[in-house]
């Protein structure tokens, strides 16, 4: 195994995208940030280095972190952020993980460009994928987002006036939205591949609020692996991933030599506005002839036909087909058995209508698991005061296991459900219990896709379904034999998903959606999977403290 060392400036960079330059923050210059490529049973090392004008922290999404916490990097969860001049080494071990995760800025909305791939390949004495061929070549595609403004500015904008968002002004693909946006299609990214070649392809969603469907032009993918597990082989025409998820597929090029369009669009699950554009590279043919190679690709490369953004039945019917490769050790006893309403509310406005009011009806936007809107401590990281047993005025360990009313969460709810309570509450874990979490969207404002990630962890996905979850109808159909192991998963709109873990990783967790409008409206909470306090540590990690200047929504 090696140890590989890092240094990740973190720095303002002139980027320019659709005929326009932003200064955005990038690691090393690069945009998208550098890959990281190790293998199973690797240690990184990586120093990051603030010289941006905003306080950051990095998160090893996916990276379990096993009795390690303090490396995770969720501001004001397991450490302050780093502030500008500062600096902070992450230090961890790949452990039982082979495959696609990410690395990005878990700082408000800063990883709209501060990103990037982490790549698990086999251990050097086993280096072999178990997928039915291997790869000639890889190909690793970053899906993502990109603002013709500062996303800290879209942000804050959102977060004065209560009001959602504005939506992106381009998808991209490895940092480049592509042949159909103004200004781009010299810059369209191409990807050789020879006739009759094999390659991997490691497709890894790293949009900060677009869920997406992808597809490549005339060819079959099949899906090896999502999220670093291996998945049982199975053949598609398109993938669909939530922000944070990753899908690998093995492609063949067993088309008549040309150009074929490899595109991603928005998956949108809500009634909401979204960006409706299409981004796009090219896989190219070694051996095909009728496209210049440089500029107007337009002219040759074929199209690929992506489903309709409204389409929830190919974006579930995707889903379920993942599974172990083989029967795997799903608790089967459980000790916690938790209920989350994870769904978006409205907050009423004492007078309605003003500028900070600008929501639907003049209200502002909010979003909560258990009614209970996430707000993240302001000074302290919940980690610190944890561990110094001082969580008075930081926390609280009253995270309600069950929604405090239950009701019709398909149906009509009741107004008086739309507006949640605000705190920073934690759940208590017992070491080693077995977690059962049911997450059920709510109809609340818009039913919606959420992609639910758990830091820290990873767990099974043993059932979903549409509508109410019932217990006593639905827990006979669970998966228990081969269920997928994801870090992150959709709870399907106007349904239910259901997972399971043990709780043998010490620390404090963020569950969170990935979608990122959702977390700084409050769509989040917290584990705390005892026992913290009696693991080795540096003390390393309390040598940044808060300012105070982050809050996520003041009200
Ligand atoms: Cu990929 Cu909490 O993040």
């Amino acid at each position: 195994a090696e140890v590989h060392f890092h240094e990740f400036v973190i720095q303002k960079t002139p980027v320019k995208r659709l005929c326009n330059v932003q200064n955005s923050i990038t690691v090393n210059g690069q945009f998208p940030g550098p890959t990281l490529e190790v293998r199973n049973g690797d240690s990184l090392v990586i120093t990051a280095i603030n010289k941006a004008q905003y306080n950051i922290t990095l998160h090893w999404h996916g990276i379990r972190q096993v009795r390690n916490p303090w490396a995770d990097g969720p501001e004001y969860i397991t450490q302050c952020p780093i502030q500008p001049g500062g600096s902070y080494t992450y230090r961890f071990n790949i452990e039982d993980q082979e495959g696609t995760l990410w690395w990005h800025a878990h700082s408000r909305w800063l990883r709209a460009t501060v990103y990037g791939a982490l790549i698990i390949r086999p251990p050097l004495a086993s280096p072999h994928y178990p997928f039915p061929v291997l790869p000639k070549r890889e190909i690793t595609l970053l899906l993502g987002e990109w603002w013709n403004r500062n996303p800290m500015d879209v942000l804050n904008q959102a977060q004065f006036t209560g009001a959602a968002p504005n939506v992106s002004d381009a998808l991209t693909i490895n940092g480049q939205p592509g042949d159909f946006y103004r200004c781009s299609s010299q810059e369209t990214l191409r990807y050789l591949v020879g006739s009759g070649e094999t390659i991997l392809l490691r497709v890894i969603n790293s949009a900060l609020n677009a869920e997406m469907f992808f597809g490549v032009a005339n060819h079959k993918l099949t899906v090896v692996a999502a999220d670093a597990s291996y998945m049982k082989p199975f053949s598609t025409n398109v993938i669909m991933l939530g922000p944070g998820q990753t899908t690998d597929v093995l492609l063949t090029a067993d088309q008549p030599p040309a150009h074929y369009y490899m595109a991603a669009h928005t998956y949108n699950s809500a009634n909401a506005p979204f960006d409706n554009t299409t981004t796009t590279a090219i896989l190219q043919y070694k051996d095909a002839t009728c496209v210049t190679l440089q500029g107007k690709s337009q002219a040759g490369a074929i199209p690929a036909q992506l489903p309709g953004f409204n389409d929830t039945a190919t974006a579930a019917a995707f889903t379920a087909q993942m599974k172990s490769p083989s029967k795997v050790e799903v608790p089967l006893e459980i000790d916690e058995d938790l209920f989350f309403t994870v769904g978006l509310g409205l907050f009423n406005c004492p007078t309605p209508n003003t500028q900070r009011c600008q929501g639907p009806n003049g209200t502002r936007f909010t979003a909560s698991i258990n009614n209970v809107s996430f707000a993240f401590p302001k000074r302290n990281s919940i980690m610190q005061a944890y561990y110094q047993g001082t969580p008075a005025g930081v926390f609280t360990t009253d995270f309600p296991p069950v929604p405090p009313l239950a009701f019709d969460y398909t149906g009509n709810v009741s107004r008086s459900l739309w507006q949640p309570t605000r705190g920073t509450k934690a759940y208590k874990l017992k070491f080693k219990s077995n977690v059962q979490i049911i997450l059920q969207d709510t109809s609340i404002v818009t039913i919606e896709n959420h992609p639910m990630h758990l830091h820290g962890y990873e767990f099974y996905v043993v059932g979903t379904g549409i509508g109410n979850f019932n217990a006593s109808t639905d827990t006979s159909s669970f998966n228990l034999i081969d269920p997928p192991r994801r870090n992150t998963i959709g709870t399907p709109p106007g349904g239910w998903v259901a997972i399971r873990f043990i709780a043998d990783n010490p620390g404090v967790w963020l569950m969170h959606c990935h979608i990122d409008s959702h977390i700084f409206w409050g769509l989040a909470m917290v584990f705390l999977v005892e026992n913290v306090a009696t693991m080795a540590s540096t003390l390393e990690c309390w040598s940044t403290r808060g300012t105070g200047d982050d809050d996520y929504i003041d009200d």
